[in-house]
């Protein structure tokens, strides 16, 4: 699949098969993640790669909208480091979200490349999402946890579809 086509048919998978996904399968997403433009290249990012069935239930308990994680193979929690990102002229958390945001969308499409689905679940800005994954990893007050992702074999087939609206460029030849 060219990557034009690999982009356009990535959809968030909620239904999962029972196959695992192995470490060897996570670090190459999470080498596509950490691949990811940042501003200095300062990286503000820590990833927490999360196969244990035990956890996956309990961040069901923190992520209203994250159920689909008690099938999920694996998941993995993105936290920022508001004090490393490259701070511009407003200080923290600088570019910390962008950072982080591109990280995520790397790891997503490499999951897409290999054939695993996945789900960009929100975390930041909620606050009882952050403080509930806080408290279940143990994340120090340096991070600040920014989103999770979860990922499986496909356990269903969403056609791609586009998105592309004309209304939203405004061409400037
Ligand atoms: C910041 C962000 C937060 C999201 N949070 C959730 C979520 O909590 N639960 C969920 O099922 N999907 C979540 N999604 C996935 C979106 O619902 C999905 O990407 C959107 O509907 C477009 O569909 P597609 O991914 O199949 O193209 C989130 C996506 C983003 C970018």
């Amino acid at each position: 699949m060219d990557f034009q086509n690999l982009i356009l048919s990535r959809r968030s998978i909620r239904k999962y098969t029972d196959a695992p996904i192995g470490r060897d399968k996570l670090k190459i997403m999470l080498e596509a993640a950490m691949a990811a433009p940042s501003a200095v290249a300062k990286d503000p990012w820590a990833f927490y790669a999360v196969r244990k069935r035990s956890v996956l239930n309990s961040m069901t308990e923190v992520l209203p909208h994250g159920k689909m994680l008690s099938r999920a193979a694996a998941a993995v929690l993105i936290c920022g480091f508001p004090a490393k990102a490259h701070l511009g002229e407003t200080g923290e958390p600088g570019y910390m979200l962008q950072d982080c945001s591109a990280a995520v969308e790397n790891l997503i499409l490499s999951a897409q490349g290999m054939g695993i689905g996945s789900v960009w679940l929100g975390v930041y800005p909620n606050r009882d999402r952050m403080e509930g994954l806080r408290d279940l990893f143990e994340i120090p007050e340096n991070q600040t946890p920014l989103a999770v992702v979860s990922l499986g074999y496909p356990g269903e087939s969403l056609t791609p579809r586009t998105r592309y609206r004309e209304d939203r460029v405004v061409w400037v030849d």
